[in-house]
This record gives C-alpha cells, structure tokens and sequence, in this order.
C-alpha cells in the first residue's frame, strides 16, 4: 500500500504513470463516444451510458414525500443529460430510516413520489429534446443496524458483529431482528416496489450494500437456526425471495440490486471475504449470488464496498476525511483500483447481466476516459458518479456536448457530503453549488 495523497494528476498521461508508479491497472481511452449512445442496460433502455449513482439527501419531509430541495436536486440530475438516472435510497417502512429526513415511500407519500418522477422527466425533456428519458431507478431500503428514524440510533440487527457495534455501542448479545420480522419487512420491500411502479419509476434497487438491512443478511455467517442466516443458499434467501416476489407482483418493473462485492469486514463478520484468511477479499459467493439475482430476474446490478459508516474510503475514495475522520492507510487511486478490478471481475463472471461501479468521482475529469476503457472493453456497463454528480449534475450534458468534463465543476472529494449526511443535514455540494456554499460552515456541523 502507498501512503495516501491528494489528487494532482494533469492529465491522462500523468494518470498512467501514476498507476504505473503504484503497480495499479487503470485503463483510460481518450474517445469516449462508447459511453455517449443508446443502449439497453439489463433490460432497460437508456439514452446514453451516463449514470447518476444514489446519493441520499437527507431533505425529505417528514412524512417521508420529497420535499422542494429533493425535487431541486432531481431536476438538476434530469436536465442534466444522464441516462440512468438512480434514486436515492428510500426507506420502504417508518422503523427503517437512516434519520428522520430520509424519502419514504408508502401509500401516504407516492404522491410526492409521482411529482419527483413527473419533474426529473419533464426537466429532461425541456433540457435534452422530448427524445431524451433518461432510465429512472428507485433504491428501496432498510437501514438496520443504522436506523435512526428519530435522529437517534435504533439499531435493527441480523447479527451479532463486533466489528461494528462499537459504533453504537451495542452489546455482545444486542438482540437480533426475527426471521418472522426479516419476512414482514420482505414484504414492506415487495409493496414499495409496487407502489414505485405505481408512481412511474422503471424499476427498483433492493439495496443490499453498506452494511444496511439486507447486506447484513448476506454477511450473516454467525446468526443461528434462522432461515436467514448461516449457510450461503440462507443468507442469500431474503434478497432472492424478496426479488422473486417483485418480479410475480409487478411483472412490468425492472427489478435490480446495490450490492456490496465485498463488506471489508473480516469473516465471519462480512460478505465477500475469505473464510481461510479472513482479511483477504473473495468474490466466489458474490458471483455466485449475481447469477442467482439473474436467474431470479435481476440482470442490472450496481455495485458498492466496504462499510461508509465504518471505513467510508473504500466505497468511497477521497483527498479529505470528513471533519475528524481518519485518513486512510493507502493512496485513494487504490481504492479507485479495486472499484475497477472488482467490478471487471463481476462483470466478467456475468456476461449477461449489466454490472455498473462505482468510485470514479477521486478522478475528476479523468473519469470518463477510464470508464470509457471500462465499458469497451466489456468490464462494465455504464459510467456512473455519486458523489461526482451532486456536484456536476450536467456532467452528461458536457460529455455529451464536447467529449470532456470541465476540471472547474468536478467534485474535489472533500467529504463534506458525507459530512452534511452524518450529521443529518440536508446534503449538497459546498464546494459547487451555491445554495449550500455557507453549509459547512454553520456552526452546527463543526
Ligand atoms: C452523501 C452520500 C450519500 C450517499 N447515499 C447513497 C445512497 O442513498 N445509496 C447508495 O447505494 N449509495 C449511496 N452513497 C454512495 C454513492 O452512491 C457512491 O457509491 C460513492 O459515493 C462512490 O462513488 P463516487 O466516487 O462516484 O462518489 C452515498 C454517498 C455519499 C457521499
């Protein structure tokens, strides 16, 4: 591992010699015209290959509906030329939020829904041409052992991780959610699906990463006499059945999963890791687990790491930890190294499904050009940015309109993002956009 730096790489030449420098394998293609044409992507056509990742906002009303600022940054994202378009992450039940400002989708709230749907599309549209409509997904969840649906933490776990519960202090024996409950929240899963459906979304993500509700089932080696935990064919059984519901309920929704390659959390305490050598990454179980999401009817998955709560770099490369927050032990074009192996070795495991990664946002304008090699050379599907599109929700709009981004508006990765999001605060980018330029420096987020 190299020590971690900041971003200074000028050019894509000075990005090979630094990968060179690093042992690091970063392609990079100057045309980037693969990623500019329509395409279908797992069963869904999209205009271009340029995706906007789910970015919470924490801005919701109360009641879950999306309020004025949500429908601000949606709009923003339609104008701004993606293709797919992959909303953030909605809580399908009230004891499921990760704090009290996150989207919620029910009965009581699709109205909102519908408009968040109706103003991405008609913003797309009035942007783009009328033949522009741009793939919308909704990322359905529960945040289990990270609910904090009043602001404080009410933890809902699968198991027992001592990893983890130092985070909020949870006991050795902290009590484990039922598998009756495991089942009634499948259910909540099932009905929101329905219920985007219903409010015009394309299809739904069963969020199944970062160590929420439904990633920690897959990673739930230790949990006993449970149909959801144990051996593998278990703990895969919440997210298949789950998926295998939403297809029978609603045939016409494309139905797709966030999962998490790999937790970095060392077995038996997370997925995707070596039982012989606990710290080592093994992908053998999460191919596994993507041919049978296909085979249930997900051939659209988009892939994650690691544990943003825990250790946020490997999701989430940056120069900058969030205020108080550790820099990492290695060089952030490592963790943009791993986002590429990893995602190319899925891919390559599951010619038919579309696999879209992550982690491209440290690299700036160097992005599309790495993931242009990417996805002509079939390791991966789409360009997607999180943290990259909140702060340049036209970067399709530029890589469309002239083959490049601007080095002006890209993201700095200055975590002040994540920063807003932990402290529940509505999120946006201080750096570029001026509605949230005093954000950071309110009193309250020190
Ligand atoms: C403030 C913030 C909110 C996020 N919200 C979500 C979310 O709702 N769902 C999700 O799957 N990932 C979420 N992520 C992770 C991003 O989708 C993305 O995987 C990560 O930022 C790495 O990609 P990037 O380098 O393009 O930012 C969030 C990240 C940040 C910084």
């Amino acid at each position: 591992m190299a020590p971690h730096a900041r971003f200074r790489l000028r050019s894509a030449a000075h990005l090979r010699d630094e990968a060179g420098r690093l042992g690091l394998d970063i392609p990079f293609r100057d045309d980037v015209s693969v990623l500019l044409d329509r395409a279908v992507i797992g069963g869904g056509a999209v205009p271009n290959r340029l995706a906007v990742l789910p970015m919470e906002g924490a801005d919701a009303e109360r009641t879950g509906a999306p309020s004025a600022s949500t429908l601000r940054r949606y709009r923003r994202y339609g104008a701004g030329g993606a293709g797919l378009i992959w909303c953030e992450a909605a809580a399908v039940r009230a004891d499921g939020r990760s704090n009290p400002s996150q989207l919620m989708l029910t009965e009581g709230t699709i109205g909102g829904f519908s408009r968040l749907v109706d103003e991405t599309r008609k913003a797309a549209g009035k942007a783009r041409g009328s033949g522009h409509s741009p793939l919308l997904i909704l990322q359905l969840t529960h945040s289990g052992r990270f609910a904090k649906p009043e602001g404080t933490p009410r933890p809902l776990i699968v198991q027992n991780n001592p990893h983890l519960a130092p985070l909020h202090g949870l006991p050795p024996d902290h009590p484990l959610v039922s598998d009756d409950e495991l089942a009634a929240i499948r259910d909540d899963f099932v009905e929101a699906a329905d219920l985007a459906a219903s409010a015009g979304f394309d299809g739904v993500d069963i969020k199944a990463c970062h160590g929420y509700l439904m990633s920690e089932t897959l990673a739930a080696h230790s949990r006993e006499d449970s149909r959801y935990g144990g051996p593998f064919e278990n703990r895969t059984r919440l997210l298949l059945e789950t998926v295998r519901h939403i297809r029978e309920e609603a045939p016409g929704l494309l139905v797709t999963s966030r999962l998490s390659t790999t937790d970095l959390v060392p077995f038996p305490y997370g997925f995707g890791m070596d039982p012989d050598e606990p710290d080592r990454i093994d992908l053998a179980e999460t191919k596994a687990l993507v041919g049978l999401l296909a085979r249930a009817g997900a051939g659209l998955v988009a892939l994650s790491m690691g544990i943003p709560a825990w250790k946020p770099h490997f999701g989430r490369p940056f120069d900058t930890p969030v205020p108080g927050g550790a820099v990492p032990d290695e060089h952030p074009l490592e963790g943009v190294a791993r986002h590429l192996a990893l995602a190319a070795e899925i891919q390559r495991s599951a010619p038919g499904t579309a696999v879209i990664g992550a982690g491209y946002s440290w690299l700036r304008a160097l992005g599309p050009g790495v993931a242009a090699a990417m996805v002509g050379t079939g390791r991966s599907a789409a360009f997607g940015l999180g943290r990259g599109a909140l702060a340049y929700p036209d970067f399709a709009a530029d890589l469309i309109g002239g083959g490049r981004m601007s080095s002006r508006k890209v993201c700095t990765t200055c975590s002040l993002c994540s920063h807003l999001l932990r402290r529940q605060r509505p999120v946006g980018c201080v750096v570029r956009d001026p509605e949230f330029k005093n954000a950071a420096g309110e009193g309250s987020l020190a």
